[in-house]
């Protein structure tokens, strides 16, 4: 089956399993679920399988929307907590339903996830919950760091190792270890994700430093004023963002209080950075063997790097 296909296959799951007696449930989850989104993760966990000549990638699909409704919780839950009123170019959960509402439907997705897994090995049951307890481990990093102002450039590397590459490495291991990789090839694999989720989270940043809201179909421009992010980083932390105000200047880059042109300096240095570790991620997957699959892993690492949105 096609990758397009099978990604049909992941949409129309995703909105079947969050069905739910209670209205309001399945609304906020299908308002979020329905509004599109790359679905980056899914992807990966559906070319892994088929990078590594997985027999039967339908068996992949249920992995797929897994990783997908654990995302898409922590996106609900990462709106209560940023006060996002807007995600995938529609109004936050949060927005439209309020914060209790929002933290009900996370974890009814992610409560979804154990019903799906069900009936899958102990060991795919283990990645998940191991990524899982990572991310959350990331964003307290996050949100701790914000506060206390010690946002450095090593702490900033753990939270988004923590947050977001856990989650892609979980997603091409879930791929991989269904088909019964050879672990070789799954180390492979592991390396391309975690090296992909770093410059991916990186390149997320740089966006909310130099995107606009309407393009990214998300709030800009809140990293700054919630001490956190890359440009926060780069100057080796600060005190609470708490009250900086950011104005949109012409040539899109943010005029930030306090900031000057170092936020320019850290959209450049960023820049370079996640188009090295997107080299690295490509570079880990010489040892699978050559297929279609690959060479869309590979295109995925590029566009990772090189997207408005
Ligand atoms: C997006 O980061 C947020 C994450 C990658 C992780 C958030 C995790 C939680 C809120 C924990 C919830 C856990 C469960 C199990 C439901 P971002 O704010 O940098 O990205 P954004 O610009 O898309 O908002
Ligand atoms: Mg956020």
């Amino acid at each position: 089956m096609a990758l397009e296909d099978l990604i049909k296959a992941v949409d129309e799951q995703l909105l079947s399993v969050t069905q739910s007696s209670v209205p309001v449930l399945q609304d906020a989850s299908h308002h979020i679920l329905a509004a599109g989104g790359k679905r980056l993760r899914p992807r990966l966990v559906l070319l892994a399988n088929a990078a590594v000549n997985g027999p039967t990638p339908a068996d992949a699909v249920p992995l797929a929307v897994g990783i997908e409704l654990i995302h898409t919780a922590t996106l609900v839950h990462d709106d209560i907590n940023d006060h996002g009123t807007m995600r995938r170019g529609r109004e936050t959960v949060n927005a439209r339903w309020g914060g209790t509402v929002a933290l009900l439907t996370g974890d009814f997705m992610f409560t979804k996830v154990y019903q799906l897994m069900a009936t899958y090995p102990g060991e795919i049951n283990a990645i998940l919950a191991d990524a899982t307890a990572t991310l959350v481990e990331g964003e307290t990093l996050q949100i701790l760091a914000s506060k206390q102002g010690t946002l450095d450039r090593d702490t900033y590397m753990e939270i988004i190792a923590k947050k977001t590459a856990s989650l892609f490495v979980a997603a091409v291991e879930l791929g991989a270890t269904i088909a019964h990789a050879p672990a070789g090839w799954v180390t492979g694999l592991k390396d391309y994700a975690f090296n992909l989720g770093l410059a991916f989270q990186i390149e997320d940043d740089i966006l909310d430093l130099s995107g606009d809201a309407e393009t990214l179909g998300k709030n800009a421009g809140i990293d700054v004023a919630q001490g956190r992010g890359l440009a926060v980083a780069m100057q080796g932390g600060r005190p609470s963002g708490n009250g900086v105000t950011i104005e949109l200047a012409n040539d899109s880059l943010p005029a930030v209080e306090g900031f000057g042109d170092s936020l320019l300096e850290a959209v450049t240095k960023g820049r370079e950075k996640a188009r090295e570790y997107a080299d690295l991620a490509v570079q880990s997957l010489d040892v699978l063997p050559a297929s279609p699959a690959r060479d869309a892993l590979r295109a995925l690492a590029y566009q990772a790097v090189n997207r408005d949105h």
